[in-house]
């Protein structure tokens, strides 16, 4: 997946910017505070279909402007799109060769991009929620299947638990509920497990790669239910075994809602045991490790955005990123400084100052 093109309006800090990529490498140089990372915004809005950042879109309008657009064409193979998002205050709209599409589901997983950011630490200590959010969004690339079984078993759990709201509980509804669920969550767990395993797979060989530490990393699925046993029956017993509680304390005690996945070093927590410095390797692991999982399952190799990450890694393990990156995924990197080493390298640079593209200085 090459991005070819990228145009914004009334974006952020942009009034107009047009930009065209180099298919390799691209660096968006600048001071802080000039709009290189709203540059990657919104190309991660246009594979989300939100920010990466922030859940107040309104903010990512333009002060004083009535709404703001994005569109950027890519290209798999021999194949071209183009795709548009248009924020209002209200909503949005998002478009595919210009046609507006309905459905998120429809939209999401045509482009794909990973992002690594120096936030994406904060993921380790973080609520289980966020956790289960990276897990829901990075399958989300690979399937609109899983979207939208997510989104059915969302709607059953807001109705799950306004019924249990109640002094007195159709209980004969519950039993509808409860059914429903369990069916949507068979795919969910399925897909979760998947998704673990996959990763799990290479990222320890990944983290070797890039740092010369020889641990083992791993990601644990905590599972609503023995996953060797996921039926459908079994899934049922979980809501039945605890009905009794869920009726006591008001609320849906169990299912995909409750998930979580722990990363670990060598099978010990690694929020109780990892450096700053191993934490960072573990996530770049996990980030590369993502790119692959895309890359094998939809068969199209996803756009790597990079945003002030290089500075905090030395020069050796900037420069094995660099190489393991090079050839297979298109990549733009943000930088207040670009190091010295890359002097040798190909890359198309991008100056940006108060959100506006000036002249690259190289
Ligand atoms: N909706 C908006 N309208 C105008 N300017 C904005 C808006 N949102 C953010 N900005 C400006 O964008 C700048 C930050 O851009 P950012 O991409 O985060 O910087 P950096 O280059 O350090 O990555 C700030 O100057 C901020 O005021
Ligand atoms: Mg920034």
């Amino acid at each position: 997946m090459i991005i070819e093109t990228l145009k914004l309006r009334n974006f952020r800090n942009y009034e107009n910017l047009e930009i065209a990529f180099d298919p390799k490498l691209n660096v968006i140089s600048g001071r802080n505070a000039q709009g290189k990372t709203n540059l990657l915004e919104s190309i991660v809005y246009l594979s989300l279909t939100r920010s990466h950042r922030i859940l107040n879109e309104k903010k990512l309008i333009r002060e004083d402007m009535p709404f703001a657009e994005i569109r950027c064409t890519f290209r798999n193979g021999e194949e071209s799109r183009e795709l548009g998002a248009v924020i209002h205050p209200h909503g949005k709209t998002l478009l595919v060769n210009r046609y507006p599409v309905k459905k998120s589901s429809d939209f999401i997983g045509l482009l794909n991009v990973v992002i690594f950011s120096p936030d994406d630490l904060y993921l380790f200590n973080d609520m289980p929620k966020e956790r289960r959010k990276v897990m829901n969004q990075e399958i989300t690339k690979i399937s609109s299947k899983y979207l939208l079984a997510l989104n059915r078993y969302q709607n059953f759990l807001r109705e799950r638990n306004s019924l249990l709201k109640n002094h007195s509980v159709d209980e004969t509804y519950l039993d509808i509920l409860d059914e429903q669920m369990a069916k949507e969550q068979l795919l969910i767990i399925e897909m979760r497990r998947s998704f673990i395993q996959r990763i799990n797979h290479q990222i320890t060989d990944l983290y070797h790669e890039l740092s010369e530490d020889d641990i083992n990393v791993n990601i644990r699925y905590k599972c609503c239910i023995d996953e060797e046993e996921c039926t459908l029956e079994t899934l049922q017993n979980m809501y039945r075994t605890c009905r009794s509680r869920d009726l006591e304390n008001h609320v849906s005690t169990s299912g995909i809602h409750r998930e979580d996945m722990i990363f670990r070093i060598d099978e010990k927590d690694l929020t109780q045991t990892a450096s700053q410095g191993q934490k960072r390797m573990v996530m770049l692991a996990f980030k590369m490790a993502l790119l692959k999982y895309i890359r094998s399952e939809t068969g199209k190799s996803p756009v790597l955005l990079l945003d002030d990450v290089l500075s905090e890694l030395d020069m050796s393990r900037q420069k094995k990123l660099l190489e393991m990156v090079n050839d297979t995924y298109q990549c733009v990197i943000t930088a207040t400084e670009i190091p010295e080493h890359m002097k040798n390298v190909h890359y198309k640079e991008f100056y940006i100052h108060q959100g506006r593209l000036e002249t690259a200085r190289r």
